[in-house]
């Protein structure tokens, strides 16, 4: 990954290439969805929601992503009402549906134009399909994707995106074909310190694809929550995935710990999460998603701290380095 640094804000906020694509793009990106969806789905207000996308501009943060189904849509248009278009990357996208229910491209086009007057923009830099899983694919390059073609060559939409539904496709079975498929400029990949199985299954392929990455469930549940964390290993040393004789169970991360912030480690597990993911080869864009100001502020300082010390990145590959079947909800 190459990438540049430049004062914005009060942070140091570091860009990137998004793959082929050519937009510039700083290196952590708000996610208006997940579990927080700005804090929409935790308590928060729309004022709030709109706090958490200014103090991310603030901090450097030019690229957001959100969708129609999180809701947060509206929140982000007006969050961005008095910034100039050109200095931010917005990605959206729209579900299509299941097999038997599948929406007609003409209803995906309508989705787009949703999402325009909701974003109040007249174009939308990424527009991707939604969860896509396996059963839809076909379908959605069949039908539905000429008709989005169609709305790129009316200056609606500037690039097309696919992303996985990592809790029920943890092997990246659907971006593993859609990564060769040719019109899909960006992906958005599940990929964590649990499940590092894009960096092998994904990854390399996007990267000699000039396909743009975008990395979503870097911390979510597990590890942001230890009791979550303790469920989740549980369930992999039960699977077999993972030799209950190479961690601690009581604290099964703490490795990542050591050194408490100096040397190189991390100070905690969140901050841990977001650097691993930014240092994997082949990764342009980490999302957090949060509706929390402070903690967006501290995701913005972990993710341009280093890369996490070589002994730490082959301890996490020898525990967790085989799995693939968990997303880390
Ligand atoms: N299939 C898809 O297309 C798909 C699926 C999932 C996600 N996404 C996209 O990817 C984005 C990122 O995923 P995600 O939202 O799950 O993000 P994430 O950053 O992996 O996890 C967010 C969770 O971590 C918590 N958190 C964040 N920073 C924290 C901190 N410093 N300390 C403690 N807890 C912290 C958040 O709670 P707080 O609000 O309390 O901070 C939230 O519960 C989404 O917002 C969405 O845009 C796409």
């Amino acid at each position: 990954m190459t990438s540049e640094t430049t004062h914005s804000g009060s942070a140091q906020m570091a860009y990137t290439t998004l793959g082929r694509t050519g937009l510039r793009v700083s290196v952590l990106g708000l996610g208006g969805g997940g579990h927080s969806r700005l804090g929409l789905s935790t308590g928060g207000d729309e004022a709030n929601a709109e706090a958490v996308v200014r103090r991310g501009l603030e901090l450097g943060i030019n690229f957001i992503d959100t969708a129609e189904s999180y809701g947060t849509q509206s929140a982000i248009g007006r969050a961005l009402k008095d910034v100039r278009r050109d200095e931010i990357v917005l990605s959206t996208k729209k579900w299509a549906g299941k097999v038997g229910e599948f929406l007609t491209p003409r209803q995906m086009a309508e989705g787009v134009e949703q999402s325009l007057r909701e974003l109040g923009t007249d174009y939308l830099d990424i527009f991707h399909m939604h969860g896509l899983q396996m059963g839809e694919y076909d379908y959605v390059v069949g039908e539905i994707v000429p008709e989005l073609q169609a709305m790129q060559q009316a200056g609606k939409i500037r690039f097309l995106g696919v992303t996985e539904m990592f809790n029920a496709d943890s092997s990246h079975e659907m971006l593993s074909r859609a990564v060769g498929e040719g019109c899909w400029d960006v992906i958005m990949v599940g990929l964590n310190m649990l499940n590092p199985s894009a960096g092998r299954d994904v990854l390399p392929a996007a990267a000699e694809a000039g396909v743009g990455t975008l990395v979503m469930f870097a911390v979510r549940n597990a590890l942001s929550r230890p009791k979550r964390l303790a469920e989740v290993v549980d369930q992999l040393i039960d699977e077999g995935k993972v030799d209950a004789a190479s961690l601690d169970r009581t604290d099964p991360l703490g490795f990542v710990l050591v050194g408490g912030g100096a040397d190189g480690g991390a100070s905690s597990v969140v901050e841990a999460a977001y650097r691993y993911c930014r240092w994997r080869q082949g990764v342009d864009v980490v999302l957090t998603g949060t509706g929390d100001v402070d903690h967006l502020a501290s995701n913005v300082e972990s993710i341009l701290r280093p890369a996490l010390p070589d002994d730490i990145l082959a301890r996490l590959d020898d525990v967790f380095g085989q799995v693939d079947s968990v997303s880390g909800s």
